[in-house]
């Protein structure tokens, strides 16, 4: 449970009593009440107010807001305000602005604006975070800390560039390590002294920001830059737990953000929680897989919808308003895959600035006389229904999809053979494939215990760290069904390419050698033909992106490319070792092939889809002590029928029973006790 103190589902929203006169304070009280709003998240971008100068702490205000929460019978998740340092530090102590790849030091704007290694931010940044904990620590409405703000970006400036020869000696001991590692020889990068190595910028190894010409060099920069940023929250965390070491502390994340390997950073969280921003045109799927790689991030734990906007976002191109229903079906989706938290940014819509425009719970208007106020109010009244019946109720898979953020940087930075080959749209394919047939997956890490699993698929694995191929064979030995594409098992963790032929330390797993990758161009497809039907799979199928032109060396040939001079070659094969397969897809399929394959891997292994429904319909499963919660979420704009059949299910939204054969309406929700 995130906070035994709170055992239900929270529903709140960011709010910002420091940007409005006190005197309205207490009507956003009576709304928030009305809204069934319980948590306030509070003090995101507040340093300036409560720290307006170096030796000066201000925080009457703030004990005010906490009272008045308290007062109402409300909570609060506290940020530390840390997502925007102060006017005043940034005259004063350059050092914490940040410089970008182009090589040119920022002034002071914005917000998420701080050089994560900059000295002045390391003391100022813990020192704040550490006195609201010694200050709010008992305070009765305090149930979670949120350190920062969505961290993210890079900073290129001369402390982080010395900061990261310390990282790197750390990481290499040996300047002769790194050299090998980074293959400096080619074109005579040889370093002889840890001073040579500058950041890979637009000054040195980029094209871009996102092409470099080395990229060992600029692996390492993100990994570095990664821990840089995890350090800032590290520093708060231990501030905050040294005062309260039993409240849950977190920072909102963003899904697939790319920058930062939230696998790393999930450890040192107590609780994972994340900000949803899907656009009017976001696949669904797209947004069931974010929510499983953050449920994925503690293995399973339960996170929070740290933010979500009740209506409209305003740094879109084109900010399309929620249409009736999908606000809480959207709401209803993050719980039913592991959420225990609903959260909006933000409560009330600021007067100026950028943000003047991003919806709200309270409108501009200032009433809750809106669609948007009704719509969170009904939902607010749902979630109260509900008490604890769902808290820190788990969902079970028995199938894993692995997503690592390192290998994520090195396919996109490779280099060839395809500039569109995108890896979370790899990653994304393959959740959709079992999402759609309501087959409950798992986003896993390499780190996990795969030993859980039946079915474990690594979309485009390119880069194996050490032990990964000696896990992945062990779990295909103990029965376990692997599958992994294209383009993987090239490069060590050093994007080295191992030598002897492709997959690399997966060839003899797969039973197969890549000998070739032909990169199709964007128009150009090939062909999947089946040898035999394998359930749903028969005849031909397309296929484009890349073709692997491969030999089986032991694995069962199932498929054959359909045109081409590489007509006739293997493009899905089978391999036994131990009790297990390890499958590999040559090539990107299109969707039909994908899903009918995924069901061929789950049936084949038993494992059964949540539920048979129309498409469109999601279902999931959450249990916990013997309970089982059945979720089942009509994303169309029309009705559907669902069939339960003989079964009799509790209906914890409407209340009474439901059985036989249902009508579900358009972006309909139902929440079963089964
Ligand atoms: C992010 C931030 C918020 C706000 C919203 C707007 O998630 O954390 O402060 O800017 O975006 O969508
Ligand atoms: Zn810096």
């Amino acid at each position: 449970m995130i906070n035994a103190k709170l055992p239900r589902i929270w529903y709140g929203g960011d709010y910002n009593p420091d940007q409005w006169p006190e005197e309205t304070w207490q009507e956003d009280m009576r709304l928030l009440k009305l809204a069934g709003i319980h948590v306030a998240t509070l003090t995101v971008f507040a340093w300036g107010k409560l720290q307006p100068d170096e030796s000066t702490y201000d925080f009457s205000w703030l004990d005010r807001v906490m009272d008045m929460l308290s007062a109402h019978g409300m909570h609060a998740c506290m940020a530390t305000s840390t997502g925007a340092v102060p006017a005043w530090m940034a005259t004063r102590y350059p050092d914490v602005l940040r410089t970008t790849i182009e090589g040119h030091r920022r002034k002071f704007g914005g917000r998420h604006n701080f050089c994560p290694n900059s000295p002045t931010f390391r003391i100022f940044a813990p020192a704040l975070a550490g006195r609201m904990a010694e200050r709010y620590g008992k305070h009765p409405a305090l149930v979670a800390w949120h350190v920062g703000n969505e961290y993210g970006g890079s900073c290129y400036c001369d402390t982080c560039e010395r900061a990261f020869r310390l990282w790197l000696k750390a990481r290499y001991g040996a300047l002769a390590a790194l050299n090998d590692a980074w293959n400096t020889s080619f074109w005579g990068h040889t370093f002889s002294d840890w001073d040579q190595i500058v950041l890979p910028s637009l000054l040195s190894e980029h094209l871009d920001a996102t092409r470099t010409v080395f990229q060992g060099i600029t692996l390492d920069y993100y990994r570095f830059n990664s821990e840089s940023i995890l350090e800032c929250f590290k520093a708060e965390r231990d501030a905050i737990k040294s005062a309260t070491p039993d409240v849950p502390v977190t920072t909102n994340l963003m899904g697939t953000f790319k920058s930062l390997d939230y696998f790393r950073w999930a450890r040192e969280m107590d609780v994972v929680s994340w900000d949803s921003y899907p656009s009017l045109d976001t696949p669904v799927s797209d947004i069931a897989m974010r929510h499983d790689l953050m449920r994925g991030l503690k293995a399973g734990q339960p996170f929070m919808l740290m933010e979500q906007t009740p209506s409209q976002q305003n740094w879109q191109p084109y900010n399309s308003l929620k249409r009736p229903g999908v606000m809480r079906l959207q709401s209803w989706q993050a719980v039913a895959r592991g959420a225990d938290t609903v959260q909006f940014f933000q409560v009330k819509r600021s007067r100026g600035a950028c943000e003047k425009y991003h919806g709200a719970v309270i409108a501009h208007a200032g009433h809750e006389n809106t669609r948007v106020f009704r719509e969170v109010a009904a939902l607010g009244r749902e979630l109260a229904g509900l008490g604890d019946a769902l808290v820190d109720s788990r969902v079970e898979s028995k199938i894993g999809v692995l997503f690592d953020w390192e290998n994520w940087w090195a396919v996109e930075m490779s280099s060839g053979p395809s500039a569109a080959l995108k890896y979370v749209a790899q990653v994304s394919a393959w959740h959709e494939a079992f999402w759609s047939q309501n087959y409950s997956v798992d986003m896993i890490g390499e780190g996990h215990d795969l030993a859980r699993y039946d079915v474990v698929v690594a979309p485009v694995l390119y880069m194996l760290k050490p032990g990964v191929a000696r896990r992945l064979a062990e779990f295909v030995e103990r029965g376990g069904t692997f599958l992994t594409t294209f383009f993987s098992g090239i490069v060590n963790q050093y994007d080295l390419v191992t030598l002897g032929g492709y997959p690399g330390e997966l060839r003899s797993l797969l039973g197969i050698w890549v000998e070739e990758i032909d990169a199709l161009l964007p128009d150009q497809k090939n062909s999947i033909v089946m040898k035999k039907a394998m359930g749903g799979l028969a005849g031909s199928f397309d296929c484009a992106l890349l073709c692997d032109l491969l030999h089986a060396e032991g694995a069962e040939v199932l498929a054959e490319y359909g045109s081409d001079f590489y007509k006739g070659m293997p493009c899905l094969t089978r391999n036994r070792a131990g009790q297990g397969h390890a499958w590999y897809l040559a090539t990107a399929p299109e969707r039909k092939f994908l899903s009918r394959l995924a069901a061929f891997l789950a049936e084949e292994k038993n494992v059964q889809s949540v539920m048979r429904a129309p498409a469109g319909v999601e279902a999931t499963r959450r249990t916990k002590g013997g309970q089982s919660f059945l979720f089942v979420l009509n994303h169309n704009d029309t009705a559907v029928r669902i069939d339960f059949g003989a079964r009799h299910l509790t209906d914890l939204l409407a209340g009474g029973q439901v059985g036989g054969s249902v009508e579900l309406l358009a972006k309909g929700v139902l929440v079963l006790k089964e």
